[in-house]
């Protein structure tokens, strides 16, 4: 198994996510499965060599996509995820921005889905009190939402079962 954890950051709390996953993540799979890299700059032939995706990313300004994220947009569009498994897991505010929250996944799986990939990884709403997001599908969020502005002592728990569910359904 090799993973691509692919994540953007404006102040730094999805990176922290990110190393953590990856971290358990090589528990699971083995020291050197995951490659972690920043989204920043990076082309589709970096996303495209992958056929297990992590991709992770914050929420900004109601309901904005994180800079770096915005920017690969036109090289995701150009990827082929047919046979591609991919899993997003995104960093919110549920309460200064309760109508916005976590909404950059739900642009992302979009995209991702457009172009066929399989997504993995949906998580229970239970256990936030946003009023909407993009990435919510019936009571369920598009990938694993967190909120460490408001529930960080939930981050390490809300990871560890993530991972152990991905380990269920990734191929
Ligand atoms: C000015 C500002 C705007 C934000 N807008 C949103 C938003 O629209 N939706 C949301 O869920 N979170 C929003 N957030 C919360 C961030 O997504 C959250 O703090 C996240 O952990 C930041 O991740 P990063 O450090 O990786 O950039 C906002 C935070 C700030 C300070």
């Amino acid at each position: 198994m090799k993973i691509g954890l692919f994540y953007g950051t404006d102040t730094g709390n999805t990176e922290r996510v990110a190393k953590q996953l990856k971290e358990l993540l090589e528990t699971q799979y083995g020291a050197g499965s995951v490659d972690l890299l920043e989204i920043y700059k990076k082309k589709k032939e970096d996303m495209a060599q992958y056929n297990t995706l992590v991709l992770g990313m914050p929420t900004w300004y109601d309901g904005e996509l994180q800079g770096d994220w915005e920017e690969f947009i036109p090289e995701m569009e150009q990827i082929d995820f047919t046979g591609k498994q991919v899993a997003f897991f995104g960093l919110g505010d549920q309460y200064g921005y309760a109508s916005y929250f976590c909404d950059a996944l739900g642009v992302f799986a979009e995209i991702a889905e457009k172009k066929n990939a399989s997504l993995v990884g949906f998580t229970s709403t239970q256990g936030f009190e946003h009023d909407f997001s993009k990435a919510q599908r019936g009571d369920q969020f598009v990938g694993l939402c967190l909120d460490v502005d408001n529930q960080d002592e939930l981050t390490k728990e809300r990871v560890e079962k993530w991972v152990a569910q991905l380990t269920t359904e990734f191929a």
